[in-house]
């Protein structure tokens, strides 16, 4: 584990500052398709090794201390994907939970799908429901968004209050509903594949996070490119709107 080791230099004071874990990482892991296709193969190949990839680099982030990871698997939009496709991914959602199933104990973390769950099968939502259930003893949080779309989670926070009877929407209200709501915002949001956009993720959770963009496609994406972000991360002011103390004594 090099990265808590890791010391790097802070360019402002020019003192050495170790770098900052982000209590909640969320992953955009985007690039599957070309990944495949550069391989002239089918876009389920790419997938599959994006599967791969997500339980290593999840299992990373715990070793180093993240406490609430989320990745965007399967959205709202990705229906419109050919049937194939779409198939895929559900049986790799189903492997993933065999593979969590086992591993529980070794893993200790609690698995929390964001989205409804109302367009799968019976035995994919059963599945579903059941790995939350006897997850739900573990502290650390892994949220899978699949079938995950920012404005449906909004949408569907505001229709539980009305249904709840509340006639003054709060921010902390609206947090209360959000499928994320065992977990804090997102400090950091890694997208991978040369995308810059936030594709109807985390839209209400992203207001004051930062950003990390690579090129490098999900599948290529190793626990070092983590450490990246992670140093990119620890070298960011974060002002949540306030201003800086070095910039108030500027006259
Ligand atoms: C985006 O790449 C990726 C997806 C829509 C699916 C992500 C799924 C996985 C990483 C594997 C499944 C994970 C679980 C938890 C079951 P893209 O297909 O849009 O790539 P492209 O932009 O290169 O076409």
């Amino acid at each position: 584990m090099s990265l808590l080791k890791t010391i790097f230099k802070n360019k402002k004071s020019n003192q050495n500052t170790p770098l900052c874990i982000p209590k909640h990482i969320a992953f955009i892991m985007d690039g599957n398709g070309r990944w495949a296709k550069r391989r002239s193969m089918p876009r389920e190949y790419g997938h599959s090794k994006g599967a791969e990839v997500f339980r290593r680099v999840i299992r990373y982030c715990g070793d180093i201390g993240v406490e609430h990871i989320t990745v965007y698997a399967f959205s709202t939009e990705n229906w419109k994907r050919p049937e194939s496709e779409v198939n895929a991914i559900m049986k790799l959602l189903s492997n993933f939970m065999d593979e969590a199933f086992a591993d529980l104990e070794k893993e200790k973390v609690r698995v929390v799908f964001l989205g409804s769950k109302a367009p799968f099968s019976d035995e994919l939502r059963e599945k579903m429901e059941k790995l939350e259930k006897d997850s739900s003893i573990y502290k650390r949080i892994l949220n899978v968004a699949f079938n995950y779309g920012g404005r449906d989670e909004i949408v569907n926070a505001c229709n539980e209050l009305i249904a709840d009877g509340v006639t003054n929407v709060t921010s902390e209200l609206i947090d209360s509903k959000l499928y994320t709501c065992l977990s804090p915002d997102p400090d950091l949001i890694v997208r991978t594949a040369g995308e810059y956009r936030i594709s109807n993720f985390l839209l209400w959770q992203s207001a004051y996070s930062e950003f990390y963009f690579t090129d490098k496609l999900w599948p290529d994406i190793t626990s070092e490119d983590v450490d990246k972000a992670i140093a990119s991360y620890s070298r960011r002011e974060r002002r949540f709107g306030a201003v800086s103390p070095s910039t108030e004594t500027v006259k």
